[in-house]
C-alpha cells in the first residue's frame, strides 16, 4: 500500500547523504518523538484496547530504535546537539482537527504518514551511506513500513471516512516534504544548497 502523494525530491536525498551526520542527530530525536506520539495516543484514548496494545509495542520499538541510533552516534563520534523543532511536524499539526470525532482519525493518519515518509527516506538513503549506517537504515525501513500499516489499520477502525481524509492529509504532508525548507532535517523539504560536511 502506497499512501504518500509525492516522492522525496532528489535535492533532499543528495543533501542528506552528503550531511548524514547532521541527519543522524535529528533522526535520534525523531525516534524519541515517535515513541512519545504513540504514548500520547494511548493516554488520549484509554478505552481503545486494540490501540493501546498496538501502540505500546510500537512505542517500545521506537525507543529501541533511539537506543540503536544513540549507540551508532557514539561509535561514529557524532555529537548530540539541541535543535529547534523543524517545520514538518508543526506544519502537519496545523491540519489536525482539534476535537473528536475527527481528531482521533487525524492523529492516526498523521502517524501513518510520518511512518511512511520515514520508511521512504530510510530506503532512499540506505544505499548512499557508509556501511555502518546503511545496513541499519535498510533494517529501519522495514520497521517503519510495518508501523505505517499498523497506523492505517487503526485509522480504518476509527472512522469510515478514513480513506478520503487520508488523501487530504497526504496532500498536506506531500507539500511539507517537498517544498524548499530553511534547514536540513530528517523530514524537511530540500534545504538551501549545502556544502557536504564530509
Ligand atoms: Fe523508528
Ligand atoms: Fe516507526
Amino acid at each position: 500500500m502506497e499512501i504518500l502523494l509525492a516522492p522525496t525530491p532528489d535535492a533532499w536525498v543528495r543533501a542528506a547523504a552528503g550531511n548524514w551526520r547532521q541527519v543522524l542527530n535529528d533522526h535520534a530525536q525523531c525516534e524519541k518523538k515517535a515513541a512519545s506520539t504513540a504514548l500520547a495516543l494511548m493516554f488520549a484514548y484509554p478505552e481503545d484496547r486494540r490501540l493501546a496494545s498496538t501502540l505500546s509495542r510500537l512505542a517500545r520499538e521506537e525507543l529501541r530504535h533511539f537506543e540503536q541510533v544513540q549507540k551508532l552516534m557514539i561509535t561514529l563520534e557524532v555529537p548530540f546537539e539541541r535543535q529547534r523543532p523543524g517545520r514538518y511536524a508543526a506544519g502537519l499539526r496545523t491540519a489536525l482537527r482539534t476535537h473528536d470525532p475527527g481528531r482521533k482519525l487525524d492523529l492516526l493518519l498523521m502517524g501513518a504518514l510520518i511512518e511512511a515518509r520515514s520508511c521512504e527516506r530510510f530506503r532512499l538513503l540506505a544505499p548512499r551511506l557508509p556501511a555502518e549506517v546503511s545496513g541499519f537504515y535498510a533494517q529501519l525501513a522495514h520497521s517503519e513500513a510495518r508501523h505505517f500499516e499498523q497506523y492505517v489499520a487503526l485509522a480504518q477502525e476509527a472512522a469510515p471516512e478514513w480513506a478520503q481524509r487520508l488523501r487530504e492529509l497526504a496532500g498536506h504532508e506531500a507539500g511539507l516534504a517537498t517544498a524548499p525548507d530553511a534547514e536540513l532535517r530528517f523530514h524537511s523539504g530540500p534545504p538551501p544548497a549545502l556544502e557536504p560536511a564530509q
